[in-house]
């Protein structure tokens, strides 16, 4: 049996992650910031199913979560927990404070969550997939703005791709995937596709995921993205 470790696991695309790994048959570690929104997670009642509060922010609960899992292999690791921050995020409206917010949990977090887990994942020779956003890559940058979260999914794309060449020796894997616009909180109505199309296709890039595709940045239906 096969053992991930899903972050923000409650709700939208992690969620329907750890809904299609369960259906899969692997053994789930689902994780979620808060004890009071994890219902849609406990409706699904699954002996596959294990479920953790972590905070990816937190190192306390990062600690928890090594001792939770006791040495044990993991084969994936999906860091999915994100945050956007205020819709406006155009010139003259950025604050210090909120800028830092973002990048402790879209950045730090994800290098933080790596460091935590390179043991688990190097016994079973996994790969570690970073949800990042194609709104990261300065290549793609035509419309401007969006300062905060533009920068915060640039930069864990950088740690990405430090983490893939740094981890190659101990035969991990390490991906940033965007996941398409998609129907969730964070996405909005409006947004493309729906969650169920994403996940799809994230899963099957990861499930066909080459060692030569390591380091790099890739869409949900398996496209490279120029960083
Ligand atoms: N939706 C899109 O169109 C889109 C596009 C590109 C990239 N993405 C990326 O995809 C990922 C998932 O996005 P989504 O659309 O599913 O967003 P969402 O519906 O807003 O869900 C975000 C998830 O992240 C969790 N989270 C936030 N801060 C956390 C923290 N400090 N510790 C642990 N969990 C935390 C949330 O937990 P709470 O419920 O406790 O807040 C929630 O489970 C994010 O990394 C996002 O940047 C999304």
């Amino acid at each position: 049996m096969q053992h991930i470790l899903i972050t923000g696991a409650n709700r939208g695309i992690g969620l329907q992650l750890t809904k299609h790994y369960l259906q899969a048959g692997w053994q789930v570690i689902a994780t979620y910031r808060n004890a009071y929104d994890n219902d849609a997670l406990q409706a699904l009642e699954c002996p596959q199913l294990a479920m953790l509060q972590v905070d990816v922010g937190s190192d306390e609960d990062l600690r928890n979560l090594a001792t939770h899992l006791h040495g044990r292999g993991l084969d994936l690791v999906i860091n999915n927990a994100g945050i956007y921050g205020p819709r406006d995020q155009t010139l003259g409206t950025i604050d210090r404070q909120t800028w830092r917010q973002i990048l402790e949990v879209n950045t730090i977090s994800p290098l933080m969550l790596a460091q935590a887990l390179a043991d688990n994942l190097a016994q079973n020779q996994g790969t570690l997939a970073i949800i990042s956003s194609r709104v990261g890559s300065i290549d793609d940058n035509s419309g401007g703005a969006g300062y905060m979260y533009r920068s915060s999914k640039t930069a864990v794309n950088q740690v990405t791709k430090s983490l893939s060449i740094d981890l190659a020796p101990r035969h991990i894997k390490v991906v940033a995937l965007h996941p398409g616009w998609v129907q969730t909180d964070m996405g909005g109505p409006n947004a493309l596709i729906t969650v169920t199309e994403s996940v799809a296709g994230l899963t099957n890039v990861i499930a066909n995921l080459t060692s030569a595709q390591s380091g790099q940045f890739i869409n949900y239906d398996g496209d490279g993205i120029n960083w």
